[in-house]
């Protein structure tokens, strides 16, 4: 999404059923429902706060949940960092100089327009507003961009024309979905970064940001990181960390959080190079979500058709997520822009020096690099791995009725990975079990387990998407081997002990 300097951000980067009737839409979608309520089952993910009644928009992750978060950034960082000898990592603070958000644009342009509907109480984002009535109004969703109510919104936030909105909005008798009324507030700006004062002196604190981006501290660390591990361009530089925004309208589960991860790299080019490797890191993401095991049919991308005025290309990758295809990672040529504000706000030089020499001999000499960013939310992640190994499965025969859910997740991302299961609680059963355990656990994450039948371990695992598990039984004593079950077959088959390591390795 670009979406500085963009007042009207989503519409660049997110389909109109993600305006004002996503709730409604994902609630009736059973997929989704089945999923929120898995994830709290099985200690994926869990409402924040949910002792206190819940936190609107933020979430935790429980015992399964923060493993498969740990497992996918993990992926990304290997991939971005480890796999290319010219990216290196950074982690920069989340509290940065405030000045740095002005430079950045963000104080004055992170903001959305929002209407107030006095009946209901109710804030609600005035283009989703729209977008969402034109849905009910049965517009098709990749029509309503071009549709002249939208294209009329569209102008007015231009010319910051806030009264033309609200007149928009009336004369097109919009109503709030809960009110169904049309008494509304005039439309104001809501930045979307949260404050809070440093200093222990009320009179002399100062206000700071909790960042929007983990970008920012990338750019101001240009210089520190290029010249300490004295990269040559192009170059880039990775960071994962929290971001965090004020979101007005935040649901869908974990789509749109208010403190959120994000996984971020930007690249740094020679002026007039950006184009290659825009294109380049398009194909290499994009190559990076097929690696998850994931059909290209479920991906697209979606060219940002207008830009924000520091960009000369944008596109996001979306997935089909159950409310439909949806931006999951951003790519973004982001020009000179963030470093030249940098040092115009700084005052201090942000410049490169490339020695190389150009098609006449000469030395490129000193410039200002051009940015690549790849920007992908990890909690959006999730969301897109759950979504994609999320599965019921009927198993019923003629005489039985059965089923079982299953999370078919990648090998490498699930949370547990092999599960041990001595058929069991004696007989020198566990004993061999605790022995494969201590052979494995320093490899992967196991999970020991003698509670309760093994047709009941069997389907735990299922749930919580481990890959294999092996059954250790009275046999194993004298043949010295185990039963592994394959999570996604169901096949089993018999192996021995001294296998069991390497066949969980070769699948991850
Ligand atoms: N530095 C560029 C940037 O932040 P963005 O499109 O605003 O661009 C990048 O965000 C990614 O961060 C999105 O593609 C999405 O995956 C994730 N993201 C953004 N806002 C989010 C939110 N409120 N909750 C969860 N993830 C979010």
């Amino acid at each position: 999404m670009c979406f500085l300097f963009s007042k009207n951000h989503c519409l660049h980067c997110t389909s109109p059923t993600e305006a004002l009737y996503i709730c409604t839409l994902m609630a009736n979608d059973n997929k989704l429902a089945a999923i929120i309520a898995h994830c709290k089952e099985y200690g994926f993910i869990f409402q924040s706060s949910e002792l206190y009644d819940g936190l609107s928009a933020v979430y935790d992750y429980g015992q399964m949940g923060v493993e498969l978060k740990k497992n996918i950034r993990e992926t990304w960082w290997r991939s971005m960092v480890y796999g290319n000898e010219n990216i290196v990592g950074l982690d920069s603070a989340i509290f940065m100089h405030p000045t740095i958000w002005k430079a950045s644009g963000h104080v004055d342009n992170f903001s959305d327009p929002m209407i107030d509907n006095k009946d209901s109480n109710k804030r609600y984002r005035a283009d989703h507003l729209i977008e969402g009535h034109l849905a009910y109004l049965g517009v098709a969703t990749e029509e309503i961009a071009e549709h002249p109510m939208m294209v009329a919104f569209e102008k007015l936030l231009t010319e910051n024309n806030f009264e033309g909105i609200k007149q928009l909005i009336v004369d097109n008798n919009i109503c709030c979905p809960i009110s169904k009324t049309c008494n509304w507030t005039d439309v104001r700006q809501f930045n979307l970064m949260f404050s809070t004062q440093v200093g222990s002196v009320a009179e002399e604190s100062d206000t700071i940001y909790l960042r929007p981006e983990t970008a920012q501290g990338i750019f101001v660390n240009f210089l520190n990181v290029q010249k300490t591990a004295r990269l040559k361009i192009p170059f880039g530089i990775a960071q994962v960390g929290k971001a965090f925004r004020n979101e007005i309208v935040a649901r869908g589960f974990i789509f749109r959080m208010r403190e959120f991860e994000q996984m971020e790299m930007q690249f740094f080019v020679r002026p007039g190079t950006q184009k290659y490797w825009y294109e380049h890191w398009k194909q290499v993401r994009m190559q990076w979500h097929l690696d998850l095991g994931i059909s290209a049919n479920k991906y697209r991308f979606h060219d940002h058709l207008k830009l924000a005025h520091y960009a000369d290309m944008a596109c996001d990758i979306e997935y089909d997520f159950p409310m439909g295809f949806k931006e999951v990672e951003g790519i973004h040529s982001r020009t000179d822009f963030d470093l030249k504000q940098h040092q115009e706000y700084s005052k201090k030089k942000i410049q490169y020096f490339d020695n190389d020499l150009d098609e006449n001999g000469k030395a490129y000499g000193n410039y200002t690099p051009y940015v690549i960013e790849t920007s992908i939310g990890l909690d959006r992640t999730i969301m897109l791995v759950l979504s994609e190994a999320y599965c019921e499965e009927d198993l019923s025969t003629a005489d039985k009725q059965d089923s079982r859910v299953v999370l078919k997740f990648p090998p490498k991302l699930a949370p547990i990975k092999l599960a041990i299961l001595p058929l069991m609680k004696k007989d020198g059963l566990p004993e061999i079990a605790r022995e494969i355990m201590k052979d494995c656990i320093d490899s992967f994450h196991c999970f020991y387990e003698e509670k309760d039948s093994i047709g009941k371990r069997y389907r735990r695992m299922d749930a919580l998407g481990t890959p294999f598990c092996v059954t250790v039984d009275h046999d194993t004593k004298t043949d010295g081997m185990v039963t592994i079950r394959h999570r996604d077959s169901m096949l089993q088959e018999r192996i021995k002990i001294e296998d069991v390591k390497s066949i969980v390795l070769k699948a991850l």
